[in-house]
């Protein structure tokens, strides 16, 4: 069954999330085909329901993502374009790619770096892959990919039964996906197109509120829906040329990855984006770690640290990448609750290229996340604590060689800010 690119989805977070024990799959009210977990063969039955593919372009959903850019990027789009002379640009901690696909989208050659797996797959397929390369053997394979019957192994009794993480019946689903495109030995770009395909669908039909530290006590209403692929919106090569994917540590692909811009967005605190998201990262390297606690965590969660997560270490290390990239202009998004405060970051970014930098300040103000809002209640339900604010403030900074007062006009003045931001959403409706 083809769907279009309206198809229901609940992305909605349930309310509840606390690790707990895992009822079996019978526990549940929506087990029909299901049997004790770990018995071969146990969710093969929803396989016979229809087959659900997506293949019209535009009909994909990123995935949930702390930190991603979704907001801020007519914005960034905006301050770039703004920017003469400017061919390539460099994302070192690229996330979903999401940036690095509206840069594409735009014309500009885009190089994305993320050091862990999933977000180099995510921009394998948003940046480097080309839409004339490969959507008609993904559009081929998508249908096939997504009739094969449930396979549960491995995958299905860690994170669906030993954890909870995703439905068993998709879980199965999933297994059998992830085990077709392993054993086909695929060409890469295509490869990972059909493998953001999968995680998007697996997203869709995740039991969590968006992190993978926990996954919630009952199963959230969209687990319980079917698995759909849809094909992901790849585009068309850029103008400027043909984008990449790296799978670096920060200031490595600061020294080795060259372009016009450089842009920053790093964690802005000490949550670990592998540990949030462990089971995309099994999903996509497909190598059967060791886990450990009730989230069944990958043991490597322990060992792969990022320094830019520790509030001791992160104003060295984005130093370090500020000296190491040959970019002439710097554009780096943090938020005012992070660990760097406005005045480092101006601090360090004046410093850039013997202080000859020059450095503008862009904020966006946005409504902080729900429960931010909501306030501070104890387990009787009682209001005990007041939320401090209910805003947090975006800002994007701009270090460059040369002056670019004339450029930046419109979007460092507020008034004029807002004014190119309705034209741009008259534009995109
Ligand atoms: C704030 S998120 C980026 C979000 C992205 N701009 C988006 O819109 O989806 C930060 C990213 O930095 C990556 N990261 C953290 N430490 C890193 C390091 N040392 N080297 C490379 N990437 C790193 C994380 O995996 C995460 O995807």
């Amino acid at each position: 069954m083809v769907r279009s690119a309206a198809a229901a989805r609940d992305t909605r977070p349930s309310s509840a999330m606390r690790p707990g024990p895992s009822p079996t799959p019978a526990d549940t009210p929506d087990s029909p085909g299901a049997t004790a977990p770990g018995s071969p063969g146990s969710y093969t039955a929803w396989s016979h329901r229809p087959l659900r593919v997506t293949l019209a372009a535009g009909g994909s959903t990123l995935i949930k993502y702390i930190g991603s850019k979704r907001l801020l990027v007519p914005r960034i789009l905006q301050i770039v374009r703004a920017i003469p002379s400017v061919h390539t640009v460099v994302d070192l901690f690229a996330g979903t790619s999401r940036v690095g696909h509206a840069l594409k989208g735009a014309g500009y050659r885009v190089l994305a770096n993320d050091h862990n797996a999933y977000a180099e797959t995510l921009a394998r397929c948003y940046v480097q892959a080309d839409a004339e390369d490969v959507l008609p053997a993904a559009q081929a394979l998508l249908p096939e990919l997504a009739a094969l019957p449930g396979e549960p192994g491995h995958f299905t009794a860690t994170w669906c039964e030993r954890s909870r993480f995703l439905h068993p019946k998709n879980g199965a689903r999933i297994e059998a996906i992830r085990n077709s495109i392993a054993a086909r030995g695929l060409p890469i770009e295509l490869e990972a197109v059909l493998l953001t395909a999968l995680l998007e669908a697996a997203d869709r039909v995740d039991s969590t509120t968006g992190v993978q530290m926990a996954y919630l006590k009952q199963w959230a209403p969209r687990s319980l829906e079917e698995l759909e692929l849809r094909l992901p919106n790849v585009m068309p090569q850029a103008e400027h040329g043909k984008g990449e994917a790296h799978r670096l540590d920060a200031l490595e692909a600061a020294r080795t990855l060259h372009g016009d811009v450089l842009y920053l967005d790093p964690p802005y605190n000490q949550h670990n984006y592998l540990g949030n998201y462990h089971v995309w990262e099994s999903l996509v390297r497909w190598d059967r770690p060791d886990v450990y606690g009730i989230a069944c965590k990958r043991v490597d969660c322990q060992q792969r640290r990022s320094p830019f997560n520790s509030k001791r270490r992160i104003a060295a290390s984005l130093q370090a990448v500020l000296q190491a990239t040959t970019a002439e202009h710097v554009l780096v998004s943090f938020n005012n609750e992070g660990y760097v405060d406005k005045l480092t970051m101006l601090t360090m970014l004046g410093a850039l290229w013997g202080g000859s930098a020059h450095v503008y300040t862009i904020p966006s103000r946005y409504r902080r996340y729900v429960g931010a809002r909501i306030g501070i209640y104890n387990h009787k339900g009682e209001k005990v604590g007041k939320v401090s604010h209910l805003q947090n403030v975006e800002y994007l900074f701009v270090a460059s060689r040369r002056d670019l007062s004339r450029e930046l006009a419109p979007l460092l003045d507020r008034r004029r800010r807002s004014k190119l931001d309705r034209a741009a959403a008259a534009a995109a409706e």
